[in-house]
């Protein structure tokens, strides 16, 4: 079978709306919390990306009940008779393993397959691991996978100091800890704005978290069996979706306008953008970007949020790619990031790459040619470059783009884009 692809053509000016979808990256969160409380919960801006299809299929092969209608997701928990996550769904998404706090917490056992590393890094799980034993959990590792026990007397409280802002880990010790005895302080907590949405829905539950946005995450334990279904939720807009989505309108001139994500979560790549050459305006809910003047070389280096966000660094890699001047790219998240940059050489760009530094040298245009996705976020960058490129460009590999962006081909056409999939 003819392996799908995206043509692009470069060169056509993008301008109008662009509805932004609930963000992946707190949902599948959501998702796996929703396993601490027995009973029927609803998220009302599901995207309908593979990611969450994939989730669906980790919760019902634990006994739930999932119905995806268009964006409400339904989630009945009920049923759950299992605290195994096999290694055929983790090793398609490793966010799965989101479902370990919340399998120890209600059940007091878990077994997650190891989800292994992925094109952009090794993707560990220590911190997780090490948080969680300091809540009493005990772990055996052994043929790939992940077994958790906890010991009769339940999870107790902890004074736990992260030794890096990791969110996975973060995620899964904050909704542990809402079942352990007693008050755990996580220090050193990641402070995404999906955490803070996260520990929101946990506070609908019956959890009691303080401290969610900060580096000092406070969770005071209740018994498990207290957590109720949360009747109706919505997540926050997907700040990586709009700022794939701001980078389409800097490169192709705008005014393109991102709708249903809070400006707040973009505050870095917003400043960076102006220093690009772009103007923005910003609403409660919406962000609009122009540029009429020479995109300008600006240095980017990723970090933990508030910092910026690694999930943005293929794309913003395109601007300096054809910016005027030098700039220099700094991966401090993931250690293998930089993939990208490989396939927008192959388009005509000047990139040199020096451990976790990427001088990028601005060309005047890059060039349409056959390129492959290596990850999600790259996939994105490979079609932004195919905006502006002279000539087409075509994109395989969609597989990663579908996991995290729904409808992005014809998002990008409903602004203007020469843009196929097929
Ligand atoms: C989440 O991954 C996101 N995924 C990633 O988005 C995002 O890039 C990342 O956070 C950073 O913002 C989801 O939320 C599903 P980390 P996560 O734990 O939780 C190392 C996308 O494109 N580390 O903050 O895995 C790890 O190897 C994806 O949507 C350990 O060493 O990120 C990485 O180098 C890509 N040991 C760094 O920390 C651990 O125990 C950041 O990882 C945990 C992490």
């Amino acid at each position: 079978m003819q392996e799908e692809l995206i043509k692009v053509s470069g060169g056509a000016r993008l301008s109008g709306v662009v509805p932004i979808t609930g963000a992946k990256n707190s949902v599948l969160k959501l998702m796996a919390a929703s396993i601490l409380a027995s009973g029927a919960t609803t998220i009302t801006n599901t995207p309908a990306i593979s990611d969450v299809f994939i989730m669906g299929e980790v919760l019902k092969r634990l006994g739930a009940q999932v119905h995806l209608d268009g964006h409400v997701m339904t989630i009945d928990t009920t049923g759950i008779n299992s605290y195994e996550t096999p290694y055929d769904l983790v090793v398609q998404m490793r966010a799965s393993v989101a479902v370990l706090g919340p399998l120890v917490g209600r059940f007091g056992r878990a077994r997650v397959a190891m989800p292994g590393g992925c094109q952009i890094g090794s993707r560990k799980l220590d911190m997780h691991l090490l948080g969680l034993e300091e809540l009493g959990v005990s772990f055996e590792v052994s043929h790939g996978y992940i077994n958790a026990t906890v010991p009769k007397t339940g999870l107790k409280a902890a004074h736990v100091t992260l030794e890096f802002a990791s969110v996975g880990a973060t995620e899964n010790l904050m909704v542990a800890a809402c079942c352990a005895k007693g008050t755990t302080v996580i220090e050193n907590a990641a402070r995404e704005p999906e955490i803070s949405d996260l520990a929101n829905f946990l506070n609908l539950m019956g959890a009691r978290i303080s401290g969610q946005g900060t580096p000092v995450i406070t969770v005071e334990g209740v018994d498990p069996s207290s957590f109720v279904p949360v009747p109706s939720y919505s997540t926050v807009g997907d700040r990586i979706e709009a700022g794939t989505f701001l980078v389409a309108g800097a490169l192709a001139g705008g005014p393109l306008t991102v709708q249903g994500v809070n400006p707040e979560f973009l505050a870095l790549p917003l400043k960076k953008l102006k220093s690009f050459g772009a103007h923005i305006e910003t609403g409660e809910d919406f962000i609009t970007i122009s540029r009429e003047e020479p995109l300008k070389a600006t240095d980017i280096q990723t970090l933990p949020y508030p910092g910026f966000p690694t999930d943005l660094q293929p794309q913003f890699m395109v601007l300096t790619a054809v910016a005027q001047g030098t700039s220099v790219i700094t991966e401090n998240i993931f250690e293998n990031r930089f993939m990208f940059a490989d396939e927008l050489i192959r388009m005509g760009a000047n990139i040199r790459i020096e451990g976790h530094h990427a001088i990028v040298e601005g060309v005047e245009q890059l060039s349409g040619a056959p390129v492959r996705a290596s990850d999600l976020r790259a996939g994105a960058g490979l079609v932004l470059a195919g905006l502006v490129a002279d000539g087409e460009t075509t994109v395989g590999e969609l597989t990663h783009i579908d996991r995290g962006y729904e409808g992005f081909v014809d998002k990008l056409k409903a602004v203007g884009a020469q843009i196929e999939r097929a």
